[in-house]
């Protein structure tokens, strides 16, 4: 029997459970157990607060500090100075920021997303959703990650960032890699070279594109946070690089797997699949169901401002805790029936987005890319079959999704 558990704590609670493939194919069960036996759970084995209802996720997302990168020493610390690089970009990025540094980028950011801008790239994800899925009408089958998932997600960024659609494949590889980063809680020195890579490789890409646009600029991210002034302020260049990495990380893993994950929900509820078959303007209410059933996003980090009370456990000043926003959108004292997966649903603020000051900032476009693909599907074909075969998820604890998932369609006009 290990330390941990000869002191009565129990393991089958740990997060680090995910890391059993059953457990990561399916994490409700484990959700639904830390909500309704220790909803402000001690994690010995993470070394982290863990918290998983409803109202109290919203306590944390909203009070709690976001500022959780490791300084260099702390890294050297636990040996892990290889990462430091890594760090050095995560400082200067809008997720891991307080007010008022966050309120600051943030401001200066949304220049970038204003509703002309956002109303251009809807018309695009329409344009390319159709492309890719003649490319795949013509083979009868679709691997959504790969052929739809994927790439939809990548070339939007590309275009909301300012850079060459055709670069958009290098731009998927370094956003899954640094990805790896932003969410899981383990370190797996393995990957940590190919991270380091990632980063350095993005970093030194919108460099050249930033110099590139200041002899002649072009519309999209980059040129809005280089241009972007309040009151006299702007943005350095390495926070506007460390600010393009962070969008188009979040941009991409999330959505690609709102896709992914939202099909497969559909294809395992074919009477709610029926439903929406029948009354398509249940698109927008269904994204949302998706988003709060399956969340791409399934938990992020904060850290204690002070000594606080939760749920009756004291937290206390700088340690860490997870908000574990998947077992939030199933709390029962929140949600009626969590566990049914109702397209309808009305009074659906779940937590997938987040919430606070760092509700995500890509939200708008994320339901367009949602909605626009998924209505597309469901028109065009009158059959999608999943093709026999077990599903992988993706070895991302936080960040769920599928590694392909293969379907056969019929039906298309
Ligand atoms: C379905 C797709 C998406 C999901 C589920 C998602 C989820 C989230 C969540 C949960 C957060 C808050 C994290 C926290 O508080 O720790 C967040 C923040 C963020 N998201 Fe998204 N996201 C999606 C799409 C996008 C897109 C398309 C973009 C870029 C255009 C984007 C860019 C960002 C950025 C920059 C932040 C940081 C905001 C801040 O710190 O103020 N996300 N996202």
């Amino acid at each position: 029997m290990s330390a941990v558990a000869a002191r009565g704590v129990d393991p089958s609670l740990s997060l680090y459970r995910l890391l059993d493939p059953e457990v990561l194919a399916n994490p409700y069960p484990l959700f639904h157990r830390l909500r309704s036996e220790d909803p402000v759970h001690w994690d010995p084995f993470l070394h982290a607060w863990v918290v998983t209802r409803y109202a109290d996720v919203v306590t944390v997302l909203y009070k709690f500090s976001a500022d959780r990168t490791p300084s260099p020493e702390q890294l050297a610390a636990m040996g892990l100075e290889a990462l430091t690089p890594i760090a050095r970009v995560m400082v200067k990025q809008m997720l891991f920021l307080d007010a008022p540094a966050h309120t600051r980028l943030r401001g200066l950011a949304s220049y970038a997303f204003t509703p002309r801008r956002v109303a251009i790239l809807r018309e695009h994800i329409q344009e390319i959703t159709t492309r890719l899925l003649d490319e795949a009408a013509a083979r009868g089958r679709l691997d959504v990650i790969a052929d739809l998932g994927a790439p939809l997600p990548a070339i939007v960024t590309a275009e909301m960032l300012g850079v060459p659609t055709e670069d958009h494949e290098q731009l998927k590889n370094w956003s899954a890699d640094f990805a790896e980063v932003l969410g899981n809680f383990q370190h797996n020195p393995d990957r940590a070279a190919r991270m380091l890579r990632a980063t350095e490789g993005m970093a030194e890409y919108f460099r050249e594109r930033i110099r590139e646009q200041k002899r002649q600029p072009r519309e999209g991210l980059i040129n809005a946070l280089l241009t972007a002034e309040i009151d006299g302020d702007r943005l350095t260049e390495e926070e506007v690089v460390a600010n393009c990495i962070i969008t188009m990380v979040g941009g991409q893993e999330t959505t690609t797997n709102l896709i992914g994950n939202g099909v497969l929900t559909l294809l395992r509820h074919p009477a709610e699949l029926a439903r929406l078959r029948a009354d398509l303007s249940l698109i927008p209410s269904a994204v949302e169901e998706l988003l709060r059933f399956e969340p791409p996003s399934q938990h992020t980090a904060r850290m204690a401002p002070d000594d606080v009370e939760l749920g009756g456990r004291r937290i206390k000043k700088r340690q860490a805790v997870i908000a574990v926003m998947a077992a939030g959108n199933r709390d029962p004292e929140r949600f009626p029936e969590p566990d049914r997966l109702d397209l309808g649903r009305a009074d659906n603020r779940h937590l997938s987005f987040g919430w606070g000051a760092h509700f995500c900032f890509g939200a708008p476009l994320a339901r367009i890319e949602g909605q626009v693909a998924l209505a597309a599907l469901v028109k065009r074909f009158e059959r999608i079959e999943l093709e026999p075969g077990p599903l992988v998820w993706r070895q991302n604890l936080g960040l769920r999704g599928l590694e392909a998932l293969p379907v056969t369609l019929g039906g298309a006009p």
